[in-house]
Formats: C-alpha cells, sequence, structure tokens
C-alpha cells in the first residue's frame, strides 16, 4: 500500500468513528514510515498515538481522586514540564568539534546502534552524557545531533522553569518524566543543568533542593539500559560531584579554535552563492573571530551576507561577501563579549 492509501484509509476510520480499524492502520503506517526511512515522521506519528490513547482513557466525567482523575493530572503536570518534544534531522556533519570529540559521540552512537551485542555480552552501555562549555558553542545543537543519529525523539525539559517554579513537586514530577521517556523510547535532555546547583544557594530551599538532587541520582543509577539522558550546562562548577559522577561521558564543547572557525565559516557560507575575495580576506576574518562563540560569528557572517546583499543587490556571477561591514559586526561582538 502507498501512503495515500493509508491517509485514505485513516479518513475513513477517522470519519465512521471506527477506533479499532483506525488504531490498525495507524500502525501500519507507522511501520510503513519506517521502512521507508521517513524515521521522524514515524516517531511522531507513534507520540500522537500514544498521547491520544492516554487522552482517551482520561477523558470524560472523570471522579475527583478516581483512578482516571491521577491519569489526567499526572498527564498536565508532565506536559508543564517538557518544553518541547522534537525530532531531529540534524547529523554530525552539522556540529563543528574536535576530531576527538567527534569520535567520542560516534561511539556514544554506536552503542546504541548496536546495544543487543553489547547486552549479550553483560557490557553496560553508556547512556548519560553531558554537554558543558561556553554559550552559543554546540550543547543543544550536539544533542539534537544525537538525537537525529539515534532517530530517536527527544523530550526537552528545562530544569531551569521546573526548579524555580514547582520545587516542592519536583521530585515527583521529574520520576514521571523518566518513566514517560523510557516508555516511550525518548532522549531526555535536560537543558539548565546547572540550576540543580544554583537553588542550593536559596538556603530556605536547602531540603528540597537535596531532594531533587537525591532523586536525580537515584533515577540516573536506576536508568534502563536502552534509555538516554543528555544534560547540559554552561556552569560545571555550579554541579556536585556526586552528580557529575554520574555521567559516562562529559563532553567540553569550547570556543573554536582557528581550524574550527575555518570549518564553521565554510559551512555557513556554503549554504550561500557568496564567498570571499580573498584568501587573506578569509584569514583576517578568522583571526578576528578568534575567542567569540560559533554562534556569535555565525550570526556576524549571515548579517554581513544580508547587509552585502541590501547594498549591492544587483545578480552578479559571484557574490562576496562585505569584508569591511564583517569586521565591525565582529569587532562590535567582541565588545559586548569584554564588558
Ligand atoms: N560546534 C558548533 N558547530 C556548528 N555550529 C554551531 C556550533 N555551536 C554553535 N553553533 C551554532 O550556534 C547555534 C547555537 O548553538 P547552541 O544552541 O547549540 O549553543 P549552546 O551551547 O546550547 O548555548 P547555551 O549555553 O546558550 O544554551 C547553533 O544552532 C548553531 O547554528
Ligand atoms: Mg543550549
Amino acid at each position: 500500500m502507498s501512503q495515500f492509501d493509508y491517509i485514505k484509509e485513516i479518513a475513513k476510520y477517522g470519519l465512521e468513528n471506527d477506533q479499532e480499524q483506525l488504531l490498525e492502520v495507524l500502525n501500519k503506517l507507522i511501520e510503513h514510515s519506517r521502512q521507508t526511512k521517513k524515521t521522524n515522521f514515524a516517531l511522531q506519528l507513534q507520540s500522537i498515538l500514544k498521547e491520544g490513547l492516554r487522552s482517551q482513557q482520561s477523558k470524560g466525567l472523570t471522579k475527583v481522586g478516581s483512578k482516571k482523575y491521577f491519569l489526567r493530572e499526572d498527564d498536565r503536570e508532565i506536559n508543564e514540564l517538557i518544553i518541547e518534544k522534537l525530532t531531529s534531522d540534524y547529523t554530525f556533519e552539522n556540529l563543528v568539534c574536535s576530531e576527538e570529540i567527534h569520535e567520542e559521540l560516534r561511539y556514544f552512537v554506536k552503542e546504541h546502534q548496536g546495544i543487543d551485542i553489547l547486552k549479550k555480552f553483560d557490557l553496560p552501555v553508556s547512556n548519560r552524557i553531558l554537554f558543558y562549555g561556553p554559550s552559543g558553542c554546540g550543547k543543544t545543537l550536539a544533542s539534537y545531533v544525537l538525537a537525529g543519529e539515534l532517530d530517536k525523539m527527544m523530550y526537552v525539559i528545562n530544569l531551569g522553569a521546573i526548579v524555580s517554579s514547582k520545587l516542592g513537586e519536583t521530585s515527583k514530577n521529574l520520576a514521571k518524566i523518566f518513566r514517560r521517556a523510557s516508555g516511550e523510547d525518548c532522549i531526555i535532555f535536560l537543558d539548565e543543568f546547572d540550576s540543580l546547583g544554583k537553588v542550593r544557594d536559596y538556603s530556605q530551599d536547602h531540603g528540597e533542593m537535596k531532594r531533587v538532587v537525591n532523586t536525580i541520582l537515584q533515577l540516573f543509577d536506576y536508568l534502563p539500559q536502552d534509555s538516554i539522558v543528555i544534560a547540559a550546562t554552561n556552569q560545571l562548577q555550579m554541579l556536585d560531584d556526586a552528580l557529575l559522577r554520574r555521567f559516562d561521558l562529559k563532553v567540553n564543547l569550547d570556543l573554536p579554535n582557528k581550524q574550527q572557525l575555518s570549518e564553521l565559516i565554510d559551512k555557513t557560507i556554503s549554504k550561500t552563492p557568496f564567498k570571499f575575495k580573498t584568501k587573506k580576506e578569509l584569514n583576517e576574518i578568522i583571526k578576528l573571530s578568534d575567542g567569540l562563540s560559533y554562534y556569535l560569528v555565525q550570526k556576524a557572517i549571515l548579517t554581513a551576507i544580508k547587509r552585502t546583499l541590501f547594498d549591492s543587490p544587483t545578480k552578479k556571477e559571484e557574490y562576496y561577501i562585505n569584508t569591511g561591514i564583517l569586521k565591525t559586526l565582529l569587532l562590535k561582538e567582541k565588545e559586548a563579549e569584554t564588558k
């Protein structure tokens, strides 16, 4: 059957309210999408399906305190904590980093692709990874790359929001998220992981925060082998040693060196018809970008390209980036950074 045939059947059974057949076709379409390598679509559809089933179970008139009531409350609370559910098309190609880090990440992906072999030999699977380093150097990007390479859905959880809003509920809610994610074979991405450390400063919350950290430690310790947790922080020093020790892999995504800047610039402009007029100009830009994050350099280049285009919009054979504009932008960023 083609994708269109499935859609026709879905429309038919949906309109006829034939739940049983509808579920069957949806499951077939998920399988079909997997086989035809539309993995992200398959993942999204599966998530919609699971969520639909869950919300159906909790629909209708609900008695306070009944099982249905708690299911609905659970769903509401979990959804508040997950800021995004996403699939990703990013691959290793998108991430500029050192060869060593590339290799570490490739092995991490391989472990999960070959998880059955590891289990057969009773070997532990690395499934807890921490990205740390300054802002704009690829922590979020690297986690998207892992989700893309592993073809898994990712739950993005903002610990900052959780910790600041409902501290009292945090332990309970985190446990729920972990349970849900492992049931759905998702990656859990804990952004702003340092929020766990920060709250220790507010003395009145001390006891509560300890509980949250202990919960995380336990959740990490009992994490099923095929679940994956990725955490990111730009303040490593805020984190407890006990927490740090739990990670199988700690990856430092730092400011780019010259070689990495050159690669980033290459990747950024290769998506446009623009280039640098001379190698010397390019080298000057690389030198000037030293000390800035990947994000800031990329932003300056794209802004310079747009401005070059507006200043001389006539179509030419070749487009050269106005390096005067770019240099000014980079200098401004540097100035802002040192303030
Ligand atoms: N190592 C990198 N390779 C390629 N592009 C990068 C890299 N780091 C950052 N970028 C670019 O900058 C954007 C922002 O980076 P990202 O969100 O991953 O930073 P971050 O480390 O998570 O920062 P923050 O600490 O502020 O959350 C990316 O979407 C990408 O376009
Ligand atoms: Mg980030």
